[in-house]
């Protein structure tokens, strides 16, 4: 006998469209006799899964894990018990509801079993097949809701990484001279965060306020944001009024408060010299002293109305010359040691945002050419 039997190979049964809308039940019990009543039990109303012990049964989870809604496990049964199989399923997949089928036993063990291993029901043996359909009817219908509630929440999750794409490609494109900065800083920025063995909240944080870090350009007047030529002091004046005009719009989106805190530090400088609050040394928030640096590593390497782009190597050697003044020493010197990474982003942005992007692996959504 194969170290755990299918009524079907699964695969098949997954390949074809009506059986693959069918709920997967995976069925364990060393005593054949019940294995068949179960098996007739939910035979035709769902893909049915069987082995005969935990250990066989975990081979199963392991293959079909993410398939499985259901599980009606047996106490007692040779090798590994019931409460101790179904325990080891909640590690990797607390999704899968989980019905244990039991003889007379202490209180104590029934609780123990319903917090270890996340039980849904048990049901004394000798089970009635009736009550048991109920149980495992009611077992999938919570499954059901806590999956859609999953669903709505990735969906939720996508359409406000989207919103955030959008934000920051219209900026993007609002100039010509800035064509695909806020992609590029951001890139930047993850690059010299992920040096810095940030985990990925502050790294998905720090994403989106890189793509919406000069988002107050929005409101700046073309004639000044596009000006062919270098800026008047009244008109620097204006400009200067972006960050602030950036936090506005970006402590409006709920959960995005602390980045607008970000969003309005980026042009602080490490020796207060900076805008808007003068803000000096760890006073300005970190997020703001990376992308600060990001920001003018990407400005100086890029053409603007009033000069070409500076060359990578002009804009490192910059970036040294002004640790310690304009930026956060430490980040000034981890950012030069990245050079090479930073100068192969730069030559394919795309490529490199596909690579140390968080949102991007949470979404499917390809920029417009014409941005990159
Ligand atoms: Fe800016």
């Amino acid at each position: 006998m194969s170290s755990y039997e299918l009524k079907e190979s699964l695969d098949l049964v997954l390949n074809n469209e009506e059986e693959s809308n069918k709920h997967t039940v995976l069925i364990v019990d060393d005593e054949e006799n019940n294995l068949m009543l179960l098996k007739r039990t939910f035979r035709g109303k769902y893909n049915l899964l069987t082995a005969h012990n935990g250990v066989e049964a975990l081979e199963v989870v392991k293959k079909y894990g993410p398939e499985i809604s259901l599980i009606v496990s047996d106490q007692k049964m040779p090798v590994m018990e019931g409460t101790e199989f179904l325990k080891e399923v909640n590690k990797n997949n607390p999704q899968i509801i989980k019905i244990l089928l039991t003889g007379h036993v202490g209180t104590d063990i029934i609780v123990s079993a319903i917090n270890d291993c996340n039980l849904f029901q048990y049901i004394l043996k000798p089970f009635d097949p009736e009550e048991l359909k109920i149980s495992v009817e009611s077992g999938i219908e919570k499954y059901s809701m806590a999956s859609n509630n999953k669903i709505f929440y990735n969906e939720l999750k996508k359409l406000f990484y989207k919103t955030i794409r959008a934000m920051s490609n219209a900026l993007d494109t609002k100039d010509a001279y800035t064509n695909g900065h806020s992609l590029r800083v951001t890139i930047y920025s993850m690059i010299l965060a992920r040096a810095l063995n940030f985990d990925d909240t502050f790294l998905e944080d720090l994403e989106i306020a890189g793509l919406l870090h000069d988002i107050g350009k929005i409101a700046m007047p073309k004639s000044i944001l596009c000006k062919n030529g270098k800026l008047t002091d009244d008109e620097f004046l204006v400009m200067k009024s972006h960050p602030v005009k950036g936090e506005k719009i970006v402590i409006n989106i709920n959960k995005l408060q602390m980045i607008a805190e970000w969003v309005k530090s980026h042009h602080e400088k490490y020796d207060g010299k900076g805008y808007p609050d003068g803000l000096k040394g760890e006073e300005i928030p970190l997020a703001g002293r990376i992308i600060a640096i990001a920001d003018t590593y990407d400005a100086m390497t890029s053409t603007r109305p009033y000069r070409t782009a500076l060359s990578h190597e002009v804009a490192i050697a910059e970036i040294k010359r002004c640790a310690g003044t304009q930026f956060d020493p430490k980040l000034a010197e981890l950012f030069v040691s990245l050079e090479a990474k930073v100068a192969e982003a730069k030559s394919n942005p795309e490529a490199a945002y596909a690579k140390y992007s968080i949102l991007q692996r949470n979404i499917d959504f390809k920029l417009p050419t014409e941005v990159v």
